[in-house]
């Protein structure tokens, strides 16, 4: 056991995800990112692609037959003396709630913008929830060295799209095609990197001083100094209380595939991104970092290992340090629960960890006492608030299918809706036998159907569903809306009550037209 003092260890972690829209480029910019820190020697390492991608990542059926990864990965490297937790948002046709609930475990974000497209929809809806959380926000603005957007009207962009104001740390010198290199507005250097075949390694870059690029690189170089003119004359500059607050973003340009200005955004993420604080408890008590250890679950994943039917909960430190071995409190059941198996998840890789420390990610194993949202501490109680709840978009009608394997299907809908792998809405009168199911991605159901068949035995119909909105609504609103056609009063998992709607129209009709009733958007809760 290591001497490290757990607030020495939080002062070093930098704990952050990146948010983007699919092939923005998150996957090449993490990977160089891994490549700048020397946790990989070759780009390429973290996903495989197409063919030799389920040879990396088997952890399900479903996984491999859909070349897709389910399980959030958390990847952790060392960088300038500090240990950077990368924790992977999923993407597109993997897009679900558990996408949302890394957000409730980080610290910071990196959105990643494709520079010719801005801001795309599931950035945008990603970015929601990091309002909510008022999550600081870094942005890289990707692929400058394809032909794209004019870097000053992307600024207008999310300024305007989003309410967030960009202050550029670096900025554009040439052009799509000719991309030469960045400004560093801040230090009023430029680098100019030199492009690789397919970037594999780290491309190569020269430092120099405005008069020396103004002397080598003519007229492009005239045009990036008028874009930083006009930014010095506006005070677009770095404002740490205003990032801090999620307000306003520093701003980066580069390309993750030739490896412009990239390792600018890694050194803003160990300069910027803040370390660990102390995490408020349910009561609002921030619970001090040098306490004995605390921690919660923010996702729930179950037989990443089919031949252990294991079940994983990845769990963020927040206090003291984790050692391996150690007993926790959890602190919903005040029961014990053994920490003998806890490990690291790297790619599809895992491997045992021994200590860990505010702002690390742990995935404990067998855990089977643990839910999502559950408190975990080491002899001074705490509870954190739970994780939120998101609003879904996307709703199906449930039933088994095989009505002599009833018991089996409830024990199912239980443990899935426990973990969180869909939300489960329910008729009061009609119990288990008409679900209705409600995701923010459609695998969402897909995983459900999947584990229902396979862990439980009772295979599921999907029948698809009318509804198009969900609103949250209460027992005097719901007896009117019973009243008009094309609506449906359900229950959540804790009692609450929710209105469907077939049309979204008439919900804003509705909306209009009567203003008492009790319709409360679910954003996130
Ligand atoms: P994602 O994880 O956000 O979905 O994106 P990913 O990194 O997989 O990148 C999506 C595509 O965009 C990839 O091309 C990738 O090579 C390309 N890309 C990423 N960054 C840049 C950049 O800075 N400049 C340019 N020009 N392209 C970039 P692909 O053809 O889909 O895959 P591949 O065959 O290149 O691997």
């Amino acid at each position: 056991m290591s001497n490290f003092r757990p607030e020495d260890e939080a002062k070093r972690r930098r704990t952050f995800a990146i948010i983007s829209h699919p092939d923005a480029g998150k996957t090449t910019l993490t990977e160089k990112f891994l490549l700048y820190a020397g946790a990989v020697v070759e780009a390429g390492s973290v996903k495989a692609k197409g063919q030799n991608r389920s040879a990396t990542s088997d952890w399900m059926e479903l996984e491999q037959k859909r070349g897709i990864s389910i399980t959030s990965a958390v990847m952790q490297f060392e960088y300038k003396d500090c240990v950077i937790n990368l924790l992977d948002t999923p993407g597109h046709r993997d897009f679900s709630e558990d996408t949302y609930r890394v957000l409730a475990a980080v610290d910071a974000v990196v959105m990643v913008l494709d520079s010719a497209k801005g801001i795309e929809p599931q950035t945008l809806k990603l970015f929601e929830v990091c309002r909510a959380r008022k999550l600081p926000v870094l942005t890289f603005l990707n692929k400058f060295d394809r032909p794209g957007l004019d870097p000053l009207e992307l600024l207008d962009e999310i300024e305007t799209k989003i309410n967030l104001r960009p202050t550029p740390i670096t900025w554009p010198v040439g052009d799509a095609g000719d991309f030469r290199g960045v400004i560093d507005r801040r230090r009023r250097v430029f680098t100019r990197f030199t492009r690789v075949a397919r970037g594999a390694r780290i491309a190569p870059e020269e430092e120099m001083s405005f008069e020396q690029a103004a002397a080598e690189e003519g007229v492009l170089w005239q045009r990036a100094l008028d874009g930083v003119g006009l930014l010095d004359a506006v005070g677009a500059d770095l404002d740490m209380p205003s990032f801090l607050a999620g307000e306003s973003t520093p701003l980066f340009v580069g390309s993750a595939l030739t490896d412009f200005g990239v390792r600018a955004l890694l050194d803003a993420v160990v300069e910027l991104v803040p370390a660990p604080p102390a995490r408020p408890d349910v009561n609002g008590l921030p619970r001090p970092i040098d306490e004995p250890c605390s921690a919660f679950v923010f996702k729930v994943q179950a037989n990443m290992d089919r031949s252990h039917r294991d079940r994983i909960a990845f769990v963020r430190i927040c206090s003291g340090r984790f050692d391996r071995g150690m007993n926790l409190t959890v602190a919903r059941t005040g029961k014990p629960f053994a920490t003998k198996y806890a490990s690291t998840v790297f790619g599809a890789e895992r491997s045992t960890v021994e200590e860990a420390y505010p702002g690390d990610v742990v995935g404990l194993v067998n855990a089977n006492g643990l839910q999502l949202g559950d408190t975990l501490y080491e002899d001074v109680p705490v509870t954190f608030p739970g994780i939120p709840r998101f609003a879904p978009e996307l709703f199906t009608n449930a039933r088994p299918k095989d009505t002599s394997r009833v018991k089996q299907f409830r024990r199912g809908i239980e443990v899935l809706e426990e973990e969180g792998v869909v939300q489960v809405l329910r008729d009061p009168d009609m119990g288990d036998a008409a679900l209705v199911l409600a995701a923010v991605g459609q695998l969402q159901f897909e995983v459900f159907a999947h584990r229902l068949e396979s862990e439980f035995n009772a295979p599921v119909e999907l029948t698809g569903s009318p509804y198009q909105a969900i609103r949250g609504t209460d027992e005097e609103s719901a007896d009117r809306l019973r009243q008009i056609g094309g609506i449906r009063i359900l229950q959540r998992a804790d009692g609450s009550m929710v209105a469907l709607f077939e049309n979204i129209y008439r919900l804003q009709r509705l909306l209009a037209d009567e203003p008492k009733l009790t319709l409360k958007s679910l954003s996130v809760e």
